[in-house]
C-alpha cells in the first residue's frame, strides 16, 4: 500500500508553488514514491532549515547550513548577488533558499538588497574577473560533467526533470572561482548535499570552463560601496540572514516560536506574505511540512536514521539499498566504465544493501567520510562527504547490517594457511587472478577488485557469506560460485573442506599487500607509448607532487611541468613513463619517469622581479606560493602539443614546447614564452641553476652532464648554493632550445 503522502509527495517536482514561482527541489525527494512520509517530513524541514530559526530538539530536523558566505565576495559576482538575495526563486528557479525580503514594499526590497549585494560583495577580497573558458577544456569539462557523477543529481545537458539546479552559473561565477568552488565544495557548503567528486585542479578548471561555456562577456560591473556594505552589514543580520549563513562568527538563531509550538497555518506555511521567509512551496509540500510537523516525536530508530541520512545525502541517486534508490532508467547511460568485461559492476556504484556488515568499520568510515575507493575501473566516483555528515551513517550502518556467523574450522597457522591459500587463487585451481587484480598487476584482460586489499576492506564473517555465494549478493556477478550445493571441486586441498578452503584464502589475502604472488601473474609494466602526437598524463610526477603534468613529444623528448610552481620540473629522453602506479587506486601513485638521462630543475618559482641584478632569487618557501589558481589551463595544437596558461608577477604567460631537429637530424625542444600583456620592469626567469653551468660559445650552456640551452640574448649568470643559476631578464617573447646531450 502507497501511503497517502507519499502519493502527493510523488507529483512535487511537477507542481508550482505561490506566486507562480518554482517550488524547491530537494534532491533525495526526486524519488518519494519509496520513501515513508515521516522520513519525506523530516528531510523537508531539514533541507528547508527551518531549525534554524525555530528551536527543537528533534536530531532528525537539524537544519541544513547554508553556504558560507565568508568569501562570498571573491566567488559571486555582485550584481548576481543582487538579483538572487532579491528574488532568489525566480533567479535560481528550485532553490532552497527562502525569500527573506518578500514582504518588503517594492522599492523597499529593492534598497536592501542592493545594500546587502555591496555588504557581501566586499567578503573575500577581490571580485572574480572574468576568463573566457577555452573550448578544448570546455569539451574535457563536458566529458567528465556527463561521466563522475555530476548527473546523478544536476541535469545532463540535455535537461532532465527532477534535478537539483544549478541557476545562472554563468551570472554568478568566474572560471577561477568556480573551479575553486568545485575543487572543495564542502568548504563552502558545509552541509554535504553537494559533496566533493574528489576533482583535481585540471579537472575542476575543466568542468568550471564546460558549465561557464556560454560565458562570452564579463558580467556587468559592480563596483562595492562602503557605505552601502555598512548598511548592507547591519541588515544581514536584522533580516536573519546569519540564522542559516556565517560570515565570520557561527550561525545565531533567533528567539521565535519553537518548531513544535508553531502553529501550522500561519507564518512560514501561510502563504501570505508577512516578516517571515517566503518558501514558494508547492501544496504538497506545504501538506507533507505540516504532516511532519504533527507527527508523533518518537526517536528514529537505527534503520529510520539511515533512511533519513541516505535521502538527505541522495546517496540513493547513485546506490540502490533494498528497495530503495538505484540509478534510474533516464541517467542510466551517464554510469559508464573502463572495462566492458565486467559488466553491469563496471560501471555501476555497488549496491549498498546489507553494506553495514561487508565493510570494516574504518574503510566504511574512509568511504563514505573521504570517498575512499577501491574500484578503478568506474567512471563514476564515490565522493567524498565529510566527517560531520557521514561519520554518524556509517555508525548507523554498522548498526542495522547483520549476518549469521559464518560456520569453518580455523586452519591452524602451523599448517601453513596462506601457502595453502595462495595456491588456491592461482591459475592452477580456482584462479581468481582470471578476474582480479593482484598488487595493482593482472593476468587477464579483466581487472576486478584487487585481491591484496580486500581483507583490509571486508568484514571476514561477509567474505565468507559471500565466497560461499556470491549471486545472493550480487545476483547479476560475473564471478562464479566455487563450492556448487556446498562442494569443492579440489576434494584433496583441506580434505575438500569448503569453510576451510574459504579460511586459507582470507589468510593468505590477509597478508595484503606482503602476500606472495600467486601462480599465474604476468606483470607487464605499462609504458606509456608516445608516437606521432604528444601524450599528455596530468598527475603526480617525482618532486612536482600533484599538480604535475607529463608531456611526451614524438622524437623521444619528455618533459614534467609544475602547475603547481608554474614551472618546468624536469626533461628527459627516450621513454616517456611507467604508469602502472597510477592505476592502481584513483590516482594514488607518482608516474615513474622512464629516461636515464634526466635533468630536474629547482623547486621554487621560475619567475621573479629582482629589484637589482645581485637580489637573491626568492627561496622556494620563503615566497608566498602562487594561487592554486595561477595556472589556468591549456590549449592544444593538432599534434596535441600543449600551450600552457598560467600568470606569475601579475602577467600572464603562454608556454610553448616544440620538438625540432638540428642540422644533424637530433631532436631538441624549443620553448617559446609570450607575454600577451608587457611584464613588470625587473621581471626575470630562472633558466636553469646547477652545479655544473658552463658558456659554449653563442648564447649557448652546458647545464649539468646531459643538457645544452640556447638562449636568446647573453643571460646573467651567478652563483647559487653550491653551483650557479641561469638568468634571463623578461622583456617580451622568449624563445629557448634545450638539447640533449644523449638524444640519438
Ligand atoms: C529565517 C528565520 C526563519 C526560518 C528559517 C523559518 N521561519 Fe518560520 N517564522 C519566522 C518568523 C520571523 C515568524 C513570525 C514570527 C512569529 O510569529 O513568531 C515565523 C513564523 C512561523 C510560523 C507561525 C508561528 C505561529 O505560531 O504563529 C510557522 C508555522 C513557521 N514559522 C513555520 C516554519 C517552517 C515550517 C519553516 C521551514 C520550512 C520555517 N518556519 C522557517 C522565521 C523563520
Ligand atoms: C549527491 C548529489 C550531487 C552530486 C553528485 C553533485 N552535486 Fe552539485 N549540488 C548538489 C546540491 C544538493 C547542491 C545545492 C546545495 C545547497 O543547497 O547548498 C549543489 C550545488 C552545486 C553548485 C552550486 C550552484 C550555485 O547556485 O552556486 C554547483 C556549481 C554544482 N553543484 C556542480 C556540481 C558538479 C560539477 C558536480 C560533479 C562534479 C556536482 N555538482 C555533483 C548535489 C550534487
Ligand atoms: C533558511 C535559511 C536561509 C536564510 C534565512 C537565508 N539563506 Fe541564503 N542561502 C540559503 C541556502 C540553502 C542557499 C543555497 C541555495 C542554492 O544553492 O540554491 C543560500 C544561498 C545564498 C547565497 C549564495 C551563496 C553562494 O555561495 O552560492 C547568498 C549570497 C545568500 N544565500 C544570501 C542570503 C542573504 C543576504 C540572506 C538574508 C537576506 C539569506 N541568504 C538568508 C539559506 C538561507
Ligand atoms: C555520484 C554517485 C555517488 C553518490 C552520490 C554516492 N556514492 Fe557511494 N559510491 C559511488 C561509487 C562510484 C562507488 C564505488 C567506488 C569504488 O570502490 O571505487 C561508491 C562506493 C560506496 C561504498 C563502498 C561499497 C563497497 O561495497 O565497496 C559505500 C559504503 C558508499 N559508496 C556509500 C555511499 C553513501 C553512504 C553515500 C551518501 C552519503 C554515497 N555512497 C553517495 C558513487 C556514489
Ligand atoms: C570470473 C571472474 C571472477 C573470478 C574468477 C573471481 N572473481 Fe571475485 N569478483 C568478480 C567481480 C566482477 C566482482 C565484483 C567487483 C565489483 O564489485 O566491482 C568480484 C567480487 C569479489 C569479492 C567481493 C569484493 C567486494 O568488495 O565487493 C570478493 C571477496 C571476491 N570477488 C573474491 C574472489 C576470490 C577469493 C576469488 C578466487 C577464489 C574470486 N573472487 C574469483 C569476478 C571474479
Amino acid at each position: 500500500m502507497k501511503p497517502l503522502l507519499a502519493i502527493i509527495l510523488a507529483a512535487l517536482p511537477f507542481a508550482t508553488g505561490a506566486a507562480g514561482v518554482a517550488p524547491p527541489v530537494i534532491g533525495g525527494l526526486t524519488r518519494p514514491e519509496k520513501t515513508t512520509p515521516r522520513i519525506s517530513g523530516a528531510v523537508l524541514l531539514s533541507e528547508l532549515s527551518c531549525a534554524a530559526c525555530h528551536a527543537t530538539a528533534r536530531p532528525d530536523l537539524a537544519a541544513k547550513p547554508g553556504p558560507d558566505l565568508s568569501a562570498v565576495g571573491a566567488r559571486a559576482h555582485g550584481a548576481h548577488l543582487r538579483e538572487f538575495i532579491a528574488n532568489p526563486a525566480a533567479t535560481k528557479p528550485g532553490t532552497t533558499m527562502p525569500d527573506v525580503l518578500g514582504h518588503l514594499p517594492a522599492a523597499e526590497r529593492t534598497a536592501t538588497a542592493d545594500a546587502l549585494a555591496h555588504y557581501l560583495a566586499t567578503l573575500g577580497g577581490a571580485s572574480p574577473t572574468f576568463t573566457p573558458p577555452a573550448p578544448p577544456a570546455v569539451e574535457r569539462g563536458r566529458n567528465l560533467y556527463h561521466s563522475v557523477g555530476c548527473v546523478a543529481c544536476h541535469s545532463p545537458e540535455t535537461p532532465l526533470a527532477d534535478s537539483v539546479p544549478l541557476g545562472p552559473v554563468a551570472a554568478k561565477y568566474s572560471l577561477a572561482s568556480l573551479a575553486k568552488f568545485l575543487e572543495d565544495p564542502l568548504a563552502v557548503r558545509p552541509g554535504g548535499r553537494m559533496p566533493d567528486a574528489k576533482l583535481d585542479h585540471f579537472e575542476a578548471v575543466d568542468i568550471a570552463s564546460y558549465l561557464l561555456r556560454d560565458q562570452t562577456a564579463p558580467p556587468p560591473a559592480f563596483r562595492p560601496d562602503p557605505h552601502l556594505a555598512a548598511r548592507g552589514k547591519m541588515l544581514f543580520t536584522q533580516h536573519r540572514c546569519d540564522a542559516c549563513h556565517t560570515v565570520d562568527g557561527p550561525r545565531t538563531r533567533p528567539a521565535l516560536a519553537a518548531l513544535d509550538q508553531v502553529r501550522p497555518g500561519r507564518g512560514c506555511l501561510s502563504a501570505q506574505p508577512g516578516a517571515w521567509p517566503q518558501y514558494s512551496l508547492s501544496d504538497a509540500q506545504r501538506t507533507a511540512v505540516r504532516a511532519a510537523l504533527a507527527a508523533p516525536e518518537e526517536p528514529l530508530s537505527a534503520a529510520e536514521n539511515v533512511e533519513l541520512s541516505l535521502t538527505r545525502l541522495n546517496c540513493l541517486a547513485c546506490h540502490q539499498r533494498d528497495e530503495l534508490g538505484g540509478v534510474p532508467a533516464n541517467r542510466n547511460a551517464h554510469f559508464t566504465g573502463k572495462d566492458e568485461n565486467l559488466g553491469d559492476q563496471g560501471r555501476l556504484p555497488p549496491p549498498l544493501t546489507g553494506v553495514g556488515a561487508k565493510l570494516k568499520r574504518d574503510w566504511l568510515r574512509e568511504v563514505v567520510v573521504n570517498g575512499a575507493s577501491a574500484r578503478p575501473y568506474l567512471n563514476t566516483r564515490m565522493p567524498k562527504f565529510g566527517a560531520a555528515n557521514a561519520e554518524p551513517l556509517a555508525h548507523w550502518l554498522k548498526q542495522v547490517d547483520t549476518l549469521p556467523p559464518a560456520e569453518f574450522t580455523r586452519v591452524a597457522k602451523g599448517d601453513k594457511p596462506h601457502e595453502i591459500g595462495r595456491e588456491l587463487a592461482g591459475s592452477k585451481a580456482f584462479n581468481c587472478i582470471a578476474c582480479h587484480t593482484f598488487r595493482g598487476k593482472s593476468a587477464a584482460p579483466i581487472r576486478a577488485l584487487d585481491l591484496t586489499t580486500m581483507t583490509e576492506r571486508l568484514e571476514e564473517t561477509w567474505f565468507h557469506h559471500f565466497l560461499a555465494n556470491p549471486q545472493r549478493f550480487a545476483p547479476l556477478t560475473i564471478m562464479p560460485g566455487f563450492w556448487p550445493d556446498g562442494k569443492s571441486p579440489l576434494p584433496d586441498v583441506l580434505g575438500g573442506d569448503s569453510g576451510q578452503q574459504r579460511d586459507v584464502l582470507w589468510q593468505y589475502l590477509e597478508r595484503g599487500p606482503e602476500a606472495r604472488e600467486p601462480q599465474g601473474l604476468v606483470l607487464e609494466p605499462l609504458v606509456i607509448p608516445v608516437t606521432d602526437e604528444a601524450v599528455i598524463i596530468r598527475r603526480a610526477f617525482p618532486g612536482i607532487g600533484k599538480r604535475g603534468i607529463g608531456v611526451g613529444y614524438p622524437g623521444g623528448i619528455n618533459l614534467s611541468f609544475d602547475a603547481g610552481q608554474m614551472r618546468l620540473g624536469s626533461i628527459w629522453s627516450g621513454g616517456f613513463i611507467e604508469a602502472s602506479a597510477l592505476w592502481r587506486g584513483q590516482g594514488a601513485g607518482q608516474a615513474r619517469i622512464l629516461g636515464k638521462d634526466t635533468t630536474t630543475f629547482p623547486p621554487g618559482p621560475a619567475f621573479a622581479v629582482l629589484d637589482s641584478p645581485d637580489a637573491a632569487w626568492p627561496a622556494p618557501d620563503a615566497t608566498p606560493r602562487p594561487s592554486p589558481h595561477a595556472f589556468t589551463g591549456y590549449t592544444l595544437d593538432a599534434q596535441q602539443r600543449p600551450t600552457l596558461r598560467y600568470s606569475v608577477e601579475g602577467v600572464s604567460v603562454e608556454d610553448f614546447f616544440l620538438e625540432r631537429r638540428d642540422p644533424g637530424g637530433r631532436v631538441f625542444i624549443e620553448r617559446t614564452l609570450k607575454f600577451p600583456a608587457a611584464p613588470p620592469a625587473g621581471l626575470h626567469f630562472r633558466v636553469a641553476t646547477d652545479k655544473l653551468i658552463e658558456p659554449r660559445g653563442g648564447h649557448e650552456f652546458a647545464v649539468g652532464q646531459n643538457l645544452r640551452v640556447r638562449l636568446p640574448s647573453e643571460p646573467l649568470v651567478r652563483p647559487a648554493g653550491e653551483g650557479k643559476e641561469l638568468l634571463l631578464p623578461v622583456r617580451g617573447e622568449l624563445r629557448i632550445e634545450y638539447h640533449l646531450t644523449a638524444t640519438p
